[in-house]
This record gives structure tokens, sequence and C-alpha cells, in this order.
């Protein structure tokens, strides 16, 4: 007969051997032991969470009536146009419906964040506003995503993971929300606040914001598509910020991503916008470095020195005037 001390014993030592073997694992590349508590970062980029992925809930299964992008089932899109392609105006009124969709859900997104609330539950809450609009949420399985948004705390750049971190009062955070409706993929993010974000935080979003206006403000036929670039470098340089390089707009239609490639850094590449095109621009910018990590998940991108980054993203139509924002 075992005595109470030797099951405690018992079940202490199977602790530490259990936990030994994830620590084997995770030095070998094995597993990530998530550590469930940020660091604090308190410097010149601000006092603000240094945050890494938590858990992520199981994959959800979107009903059967809702028209699917090919991607759902396989994980592997189709190739999107070589070329940017010049869309006819039936096929610019269903971007105009998927864009205006995406945009209106975005803006239903400030209600619901508030110190507490995980990304996770924002993902639901966001997946079935798109499901209940008839629409599929474009992240979902595409190359294997596992989740319905990209939510980008902090220090994450881009294509966070919604999980199980409850958001903390001082976070900003990135959601990018994009719809496929009619066959057509609609794409928008925003910054958002939790509580009072210090100034430099405040700053960064301010300052990325004024990078996508100034951008969109230079769109028209025959317009060169690395002006986009060189106003996006300038404005943010002026405020001492920084573009990071790798994070690049898109065309969009039938397709999430295909040509052009749209680059927010100064460069003097030829391409000209025409009328009837269709892309996006989403300057990504940061306190520190440009330089990213993709994390083990394959899709969280955090910059290399724990500062701040800050997204924004429109879709836009070029018109035979100018543009028009579609995701407003
Ligand atoms: N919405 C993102 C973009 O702006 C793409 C997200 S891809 C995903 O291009 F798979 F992460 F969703
Ligand atoms: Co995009
Ligand atoms: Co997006």
């Amino acid at each position: 007969m075992r005595s109470s001390r030797d099951i405690i014993q018992m079940a202490q030592s199977s602790k530490s051997y259990l936990l030994n073997i994830l620590k084997t694992m995770s030095r070998a590349g094995g597993v990530k032991i998530p550590r469930f508590v940020d660091t604090q970062n308190d410097n010149s980029f601000g006092k603000y969470a240094v945050v890494q992925p938590w858990l992520v809930s199981e994959k959800v299964i979107v009903p059967s009536y809702i028209p699917q992008p090919s991607y759902s089932q396989s994980a592997e899109p189709k190739n999107g146009p070589a070329t940017p392609e010049i869309k006819d105006e039936c096929q610019i009124e269903c971007m105009r419906q998927s864009c205006k969709l995406a945009g209106r859900v975005l803006r239903q997104v400030n209600a619901l964040i508030k110190p507490g609330i995980t990304t996770d539950f924002l993902d639901k809450q966001i997946h079935d506003m798109i499901i209940g609009n008839g629409a599929y949420p474009s992240p979902l399985n595409y190359r294997g995503f596992p989740k319905s948004i990209c939510t980008s705390v902090n220090n994450i750049a881009c294509h966070g993971i919604p999980d199980n971190r409850p958001l903390q009062e001082g976070d900003m955070l990135n959601v990018d929300i994009t719809v496929y409706l009619n066959g057509y993929h609609g794409d928008c993010s925003a910054m958002f606040q939790v509580g009072e974000v210090d100034s430099e935080g405040k700053r960064l979003i301010t300052v990325t914001e004024l990078c996508l206006k100034s951008a969109i403000e230079i769109c028209k036929p025959d317009e060169r598509f690395c002006n986009i670039g060189n106003v996006i470098e300038e404005t943010a340089n002026k405020h001492n910020l920084n573009v990071i390089p790798g994070l690049l707009g898109h065309g969009i239609g039938t397709y999430f991503h295909g040509a052009p490639d749209v680059y927010h850094f100064a460069n003097d590449f030829p391409e000209k916008m025409k009328a009837g095109m269709t892309f996006t621009i989403e300057p990504a910018l940061s306190q520190g470095t440009t330089q990213i990590e993709i994390l083990e998940d394959g899709w969280t991108a955090c910059t290399v020195d724990n500062s701040r980054a800050a997204q924004v993203e429109h879709t836009i139509l070029i018109t035979d005037t100018g543009c028009e924002v579609l995701t407003l």
C-alpha cells in the first residue's frame, strides 16, 4: 500500500518528468511552451506588453450554404492573374459589394474591444457577422490559416492568429478583415486601442493612417505604382518611423492575392495604374527595426527588436478620374 506522501511524491516526479520532456522537445524545436505571460517593455519605444502567441482554438466549419473559395477545403488557392486585371462594370460592382461588407464589419470591431476580451472572442464574433451576411471569411484555411481574421497586437506586425490572450489596457492591435462575397474578395484593416495607449503608440497609429491617406490621394490612371511607395516612405521617415518593406499590397478580385505587387517603400518600378484595376494599399510601419521574423506557427510576423508596428489597409479601384476607396 502506498502512503499519501508516496502518491504526492510520484505525482510531483511525474510532473517534473513531463516538464523535462517538454523542455527537451522545445529546445529541439519540437514544441513551444506557451508562456501565457507577457514581458513588459518600457524604453524609448514606450510602455507596452511584448506579446507572443498563446493558445489557438479549434478550426470552425463554415455551413455549406455559404459559397466558398476553392482553398476552403484544399488550403491551396488557385493562382491569381500574373498581370494586373482590368475589371469591367459587372466585376467592379461585385468588388463594391464585398468591399462594402468588409468595411462595414471592420467598423463594428471598436464596440467589441475592451480589456479582458481575447482575440479568439473577436474572431468568433466577426466570423458570425460575416457568415450572417452570406459571406465567407477569406483568411480561413487560406494556405492553412486557422482562423477567420488576423489580429496583430503591439510587436506583432501582421498575420497574428487570434488566440486566448486577454487584451490588456494599453495594447494596440490591427484587425484585418477579408470577406468573400458573390465570388469576390474585399480586404481592409485598421488599428484599435485598448483603453489608453501611450503617446508613442498613438503617434505610430496616426502616422500609419496618414501614410495610407497620402498614398490613396495620388492614385489615378497613368500614375506609377512606385509613387505609392515613395509617398509612404517619405511620410513615415519625416516622422521618424520606418516602413516594413516585406509587407506588400496586392491585386484582388476572385483571387485573394494577385498582380500587381504594391510596394510601400521608395522605388522606381515603371508599372502604371489603369482604370478598372483593384488593389490594396496596406503600409506597415515600425518604431524600430524593419526586420520581421515569422514564428513557428508559419504566420505570426513580429519585429525582431520587439518594437511596436502598425498597419492599415484599404482596397481601392482606379476610376477614369482618380480612385474610389471600396472598403469605406
Ligand atoms: N488580409 C491579409 C492581407 O491584407 C492577408 C491575410 S492572409 C491570411 O493581405 F491567411 F493570413 F489570412
Ligand atoms: Co491585403
Ligand atoms: Co488584409
